[in-house]
């Protein structure tokens, strides 16, 4: 058959993985790699033309899997594995058409994101940007243009609202828009802060799940956590998470009605893509107050975001190159999850983690 040159394979990867990782692949008598030799998002030209004949292929989410590809593919093609959780530059109904396997890399950054995105919680609500900016540039702008030479410590500088809970103000609602694996283990994070509530709202096609949340309150002493509509969640929460996957049913979700509905002083922080929130609806509900901060590991349009988006200009806006996954450790059990996926699917025997088509 036309993908096995030389008596093997051909597998394309689309970024080299590293020392660490690379060796596990090109260790495999079976396989032929091509690998994009260069430290950049592959051209698309020289994947089309490199993706024939091969047999399996590792891509990043910067690479779209779309019929195009898997038709330069042919039919040799027995396995996309992504590495990344998320699968939406993946179009799995073309990749099911075809009867491949798809591969990603779930449970190995459930960490390291849930870290980040603490991180942005904390950064937006405590004028984390702003402070940032003052010190490194000499000056900043939230109203009025602040001068760190002329800055003196004040009873009420930099104030912001607090995350944990304090004896005046004992309760704080935590909300999440989408509550799988990453979510869960954000909302783990925040109980040391003294949270007392937990709303999420999920997938509608998804039931309810009253014992797991039964069990998630009484293991961490929550007054309550609860599945509700999207408005309530957002009505309610101090700290809105945005963890949901992205793609066509997730688009806009946070929009300009959604975010009128929040709380004047709740902080919303974006860690999964930027498609699910509307910046010009944020940076409106952020120039206009009817939000406090934002902190967002991702956004609309990424990595071509235009530097003066007025989101981007936004102060009370803490933006992130979409790191949330970026620890040494978690970006090496990422490289070596996606190769396992393929060399996996390539023998024929069961993948660490595939996604169900
Ligand atoms: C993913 O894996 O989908 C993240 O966006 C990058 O870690």
């Amino acid at each position: 058959a036309s993908h096995i040159r030389n008596n093997r394979y051909k597998v394309v990867v689309c970024r080299n993985l590293g020392p660490d990782v690379m060796p596990l692949l090109e260790e495999r008598s079976e396989l032929d790699l091509v690998v994009w030799p260069e430290d950049r998002a592959c051209d698309r030209a020289w994947l089309l033309e490199n993706i024939q004949g091969a047999a399996g292929v590792i891509v990043m989410l910067t690479d779209k899997v779309n019929p195009e590809l898997l038709d330069k593919a042919g039919p040799s093609l027995r396995v996309v594995s992504t590495m990344s959780v998320g699968y939406e530059h993946v179009d799995l109904k073309a990749a099911a058409q075809r009867g491949l396997k798809v591969g990603y890399t779930p449970d190995v950054l459930t960490d390291a994101v849930a870290d980040l995105s603490v991180m942005l919680a904390l950064m937006a609500g405590r004028n984390g940007g702003i402070g940032t900016s003052v010190v490194q540039n000499g000056h900043a702008t939230y109203r009025f243009v602040l001068k760190w030479q002329n800055y003196s410590w004040a009873p009420f500088g930099f104030c912001g609202p607090q995350l944990s809970t304090t004896a005046a103000s004992p309760t704080r609602k935590i909300g999440f828009l989408g509550f799988g694996r990453i979510a869960q283990a954000t909302l783990a994070r925040l109980v040391p802060f003294g949270i007392t509530h937990c709303l999420y709202s999920s997938n509608p096609s998804s039931p309810p799940n009253h014992a797991r949340d039964a069990e998630l309150s009484r293991k961490y002493n929550l007054q309550a956590v609860e599945k509700a509509s999207v408005d309530e969640v957002a009505r309610e929460s101090d700290v809105l998470f945005v963890l949901a996957p992205g793609g066509a049913d997730t688009y806009h979700l946070v929009n300009e009605a959604l975010l009128k509905k929040m709380k004047k002083t709740s902080i919303i922080v974006n860690a999964s893509r930027g498609t699910l929130v509307d910046s010009d609806a944020l940076a409106k509900a952020l120039k206009e107050g009817w939000i406090w901060g934002a902190g967002l590991d991702v956004v609309e349009g990424e990595p071509h975001v235009p530097i003066d988006h007025p989101l981007v200009k936004e102060p009370r806006c803490v933006i992130v190159p979409h790191i949330a996954s970026a620890t040494l450790e978690t970006r090496r059990d990422m490289a070596t999850r996606a190769a396992q996926n393929l060399i996996a699917a390539i023998l024929g025997v069961q993948m660490p983690a595939q996604v169900d088509l």
